[in-house]
């Protein structure tokens, strides 16, 4: 798979803050799956300043730790903060995985899917919290985070004792239903796990080398 290089983290959030652009332009009732982490901020800093119409926008996040979501560093929060209480999105159009985990699900596809889904990828190749070894058809669940992930998110944290153990999480085989997916990845200790997900094995040992299969995915990387 193509890994298309971007000359900076600026040129990165402006091409994928396009593409996202288009898609509510085109059909302003859009279904999204958004993103957490650090490399999104740089989209959402962006998107707010298009002052898109977010009128009729239906977004559905990723993932959220098992922890209140008033939580400052829950992604409830997190959206909020970064994209959500900026735009003229409707608080009630914001959507996180929730138990039952079936009923989400059934949320997502009500009407006809996910249009566009962006995502980033974890140290160890996870989508969403999809670490190693999860199922290809894997679908919304409760899953308990890696020793690795915990300690990545730790940075986000006051203490490494601080992170959440376990999070909902959409699965690879709802991730793979959106019609159109992008990945994002910044800085070069993603390079490596890029390139094994993109031109390595298809495995679940390697959770995002699952996209390999799925027909419309752009992939955008900058150091
Ligand atoms: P990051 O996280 O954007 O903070 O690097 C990505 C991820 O873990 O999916």
């Amino acid at each position: 798979m193509k890994i298309k290089l971007l000359k900076d983290y600026e040129e990165l959030s402006s091409l994928v803050a396009n593409i996202v652009e288009t898609q509510i332009k085109e059909q302003p009732l859009s279904k999204l799956v958004l993103p957490t982490g650090s490399t999104p901020l740089g989209l959402y800093d962006e998107l707010v300043k298009r002052e898109l119409d977010w009128s009729l926008v239906i977004a559905f996040n990723l993932d959220e730790y098992i922890m209140n979501i008033d939580h400052p560093y829950s992604y409830h929060s997190y959206m909020r903060k970064n994209l959500f209480d900026r735009i003229n999105i409707y608080p009630d159009n914001c959507h996180f995985p929730f138990r039952p985990t079936l009923s989400f699900e059934d949320k997502m596809n009500v009407i006809k899917g996910i249009d566009l889904c962006i995502l980033g990828i974890g140290s160890n190749g996870h989508i969403a919290f999809n670490e190693p070894g999860s199922a290809f058809d894997s679908r919304t669940r409760v899953v308990d985070l890696t020793e690795q992930t915990i300690k990545d998110n730790s940075k986000y944290f006051d203490s490494i004792d601080d992170v959440p153990k376990q999070a909902i999480t959409m699965g690879l085989g709802t991730i793979m239903e959106s019609k159109k997916i992008i990945l994002m990845a910044n800085g070069k200790h993603k390079l490596n796990i890029l390139k094994v997900a993109m031109n390595g094995e298809v495995t679940e040992d390697v959770p995002a080398s699952i996209l390999q299969k799925h027909n419309d995915v752009e992939v955008f990387y900058c150091d």
